[in-house]
């Protein structure tokens, strides 16, 4: 091997599941990614954190290259296919959909032959029609001489402030995997981080999202103030005491998530719970997250070189794997490897 724990991040997106894996001593050596903005990021912010390192880019569609260049030079192969087939919010086509990157991965992995590869993905492929299809992949990925175990987990549980939950495939070629210990929540060493640690509402990080937060007119009430319809758009108020909700790479407009900077969600919650009328309008000092903001909750660091317009940067943003939750499979990844943990990385 060329390096300490080489990896190459397949569909490598801007690159949040590389940078944690990396916070964990891992070394980025390769990236696959066919759209043009995503990659960029990826570059420049190779080149900002990693100076002088190397980076085999595999630009454009995935199924067009071999990695059989990989064989010996890479410990790890990471990545997270394109997940809108399983997606609970997407129209579940699953197998067939030309947006399937899972053959793509098992490829490979097949071409490669890592010592290790890590598989994200969403919740939805572990659940209803499409866990078929996970049992399916799980068995493809075993018959070429891994021992394979996924679980889902809770960002949240390793330090980022936000709701997502994520499906993670593990291979190892021998003994068996330890998941990361939780280091977060009720009951643990650290309490989840709250969303006023991270966003001020009077505080805009980067230039603010115009789309304006407007009363529904037929509020669709809930028992948390912080969930329901009571606002136009599908972005939710974010709770500054609690988790983000889940970012989604359809943010921008009125999808994305706002700060209730006049205090406004609980009250009106109140009010309508007894009775009251819908109001019309503006809500009074709520405004919505920046992509900076939105990179922030997912782990970013505040000087990542985005490239791209605002949508292509909610977009990067919302499909990236949390850094933090990253970390904590790659650490995981190279006690298994290694046995021994990796230093603290600030
Ligand atoms: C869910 S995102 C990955 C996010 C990334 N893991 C991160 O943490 O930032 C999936 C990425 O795969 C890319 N992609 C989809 N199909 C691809 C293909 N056939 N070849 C290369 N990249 C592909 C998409 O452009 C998208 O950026």
């Amino acid at each position: 091997m060329p390096s300490d724990l080489p990896f190459v991040d397949l569909f490598a997106g801007a690159g949040g599941l590389s940078l944690g894996l990396a916070r964990a001593g891992l070394t980025p050596v390769g990236a696959a990614e066919m759209q043009g903005d995503a990659l960029a990021t990826y570059v420049a912010a190779h080149e900002a954190y990693f100076p002088g390192s190397a980076l085999q880019v595999f630009e454009g569609d995935l199924a067009q290259h071999s990695l059989c260049s990989l064989r010996g030079q890479v410990a790890i192969v990471a990545g997270g296919p394109p997940c809108q087939p399983y997606s609970v919010g997407g129209l579940r086509r699953g197998i067939g959909d030309a947006r399937d990157g899972l053959p793509l991965f098992v490829r490979v992995v097949r071409e490669a032959r890592p010592e290790a590869f890590l598989l994200e993905n969403v919740p939805g492929l572990a659940s209803g029609a499409q866990r078929a299809r996970l049992d399916a992949v799980v068995a493809e990925l075993a018959a070429l001489g891994y021992g394979v175990d996924w679980r889902l987990l809770r960002a949240a549980d390793f330090g980022v402030c936000q709701r997502r939950q994520r499906l993670l495939v593990v291979g190892t070629r021998r003994g068996s995997f330890a998941w990361p210990e939780p280091t977060h929540g009720p009951g643990r060493p650290v309490p989840y981080v709250r969303a006023r640690e991270l966003l001020d509402p009077a505080r805009p990080l980067g230039e603010t999202n115009p789309a304006l937060v407007t009363y529904a007119r037929s509020p669709d009430l809930r028992p948390s103030p912080w969930d329901g319809h009571l606002w136009n758009g599908g972005g939710r108020p974010i709770d500054p005491d609690g988790l983000v909700p889940t970012l989604l790479a359809s943010m921008g407009g009125n999808k994305t998530p706002w700060l209730d900077g006049g205090g406004v969600v609980p009250a009106y919650h109140a009010h309508l719970l007894a009775g009251g009328e819908p109001r019309a309008g503006h809500v009074p000092g709520a405004r919505r997250i920046t992509p900076e903001e939105a990179a922030l909750v997912q782990g970013f660091p505040v000087d990542m070189p985005w490239v791209g317009p605002r949508s292509s940067r909610y977009r990067q943003v919302g499909n990236a794997v949390p850094v933090g939750l990253a970390e904590a499979m790659g650490r995981a990844l190279r006690a298994h490897l290694v046995g021994e943990p990796a230093a603290d990385v600030a």
